[in-house]
């Protein structure tokens, strides 16, 4: 049985084949209005979450199936003290796919073991989310028109951001991709994703300004406020980096900014109207990659 856990789960052409049944999906929704009839997906949320639990959610309604959603776990057996194991054996013999949010990193990994039906990753505290990097390459590939030969930035919380770990693990697989990791000391992206990118690929600078010109993709990243065990040193860090009309102005023309949202502080409302920033259309991605994914585990031949 198939789980996503981490972005490479699924190879490079699992991957590619999926961005483009999004972008066959985005073109004839309707052809897909029936494929999951009668299936029932499983949105298990130990944590908050907005866009990744509503675009399950709605990506499974837009497939004909239904979906049944756990997100105050205040009101689960969990408060009885009811193993993990037995909660997953439980909800994995009423549905057909489950889809889980867990602060805790290999959370989902480790209840794989427990289920009768495939487990999604919907993130696991500063590890993986490789949902969201399906949603960032089926951005990258429709508006830059393919993946690979380019420059992208990450720029802000590197060390918890679980969607730049992904991210970066995903486009490692891509032809001449470089990175940039722009952070304060304290957030530096961890070691062992440096250690899977060759040195004269990466480089690793505190100013945006620095090398605003140089990038083809911005990634921002939210200040992950709730993985710091000292709300002083968030406090400390969590402006370094805002994005404003004025640092733009040397980037290029054809940069796009992306963000997997929510944003707090870190891009100024402002740059919402530059035609470079893409943040919402990456929510709308996100559903459309998701629908192509549970049609590839679950759903049935489009019509
Ligand atoms: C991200 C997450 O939950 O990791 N958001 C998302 O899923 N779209 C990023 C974040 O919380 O900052």
């Amino acid at each position: 049985m198939k789980h996503l856990i981490e972005p490479n789960d699924l190879s490079l052409l699992e991957t590619e084949e999926i961005l483009s049944l999004a972008q066959s999906i985005m073109k004839e929704p309707k052809d897909f209005a029936q494929v999951c009839r009668g299936k029932l997906m499983a949105n298990l949320f130990y944590e908050p979450s907005t866009r990744t639990r509503f675009s399950f959610e709605a990506a499974m309604l837009r497939l004909g199936g239904n979906v049944m959603n756990l997100s105050d776990i205040s009101t689960s057996s969990h408060t009885k003290g009811e193993t993990m194991g037995d909660t997953i054996k439980t909800i994995s013999s009423y549905s057909d796919l489950i889809v889980m949010r867990h602060p805790k990193e290999n959370t989902p990994k480790k209840s794989t073991n427990h289920s009768f039906v495939p487990i999604i990753n919907a993130g696991d505290g500063a590890n993986h989310h490789p949902t969201q990097t399906l949603t960032d390459l089926l951005t990258i590939k429709d508006i830059k028109g393919s993946i690979g030969n380019m420059t992208i930035a990450f720029c802000g919380d590197l060390l918890y951001g679980r969607t730049v770990h992904s991210l970066v693990k995903a486009l490692l697989r891509y032809e001449n991709m470089k990175f940039v990791f722009v952070s304060p000391e304290e957030l530096r992206v961890p070691d062992y994703i440096k250690e899977s990118i060759d040195k004269s690929l990466y480089k690793e600078v505190n100013s945006l300004e620095e090398v605003i010109d140089e990038i083809d993709i911005l990634y921002v990243t939210r200040v992950q406020k709730e993985r710091f065990d000292s709300i002083e040193e968030y406090e400390k860090l969590k402006d370094t980096y805002i994005i404003t009309p004025k640092k733009l102005e040397k980037a290029k023309k054809n940069m796009i900014i992306m963000h997997p949202l929510p944003r707090v502080n870190e891009i100024h409302t402002e740059v919402d109207q530059d035609n470079r920033a893409v943040y919402f259309d990456q929510v709308k991605y996100g559903m459309y990659v998701r629908m192509a994914l549970i049609t590839s585990f679950i759903g049935d031949s489009p019509c």
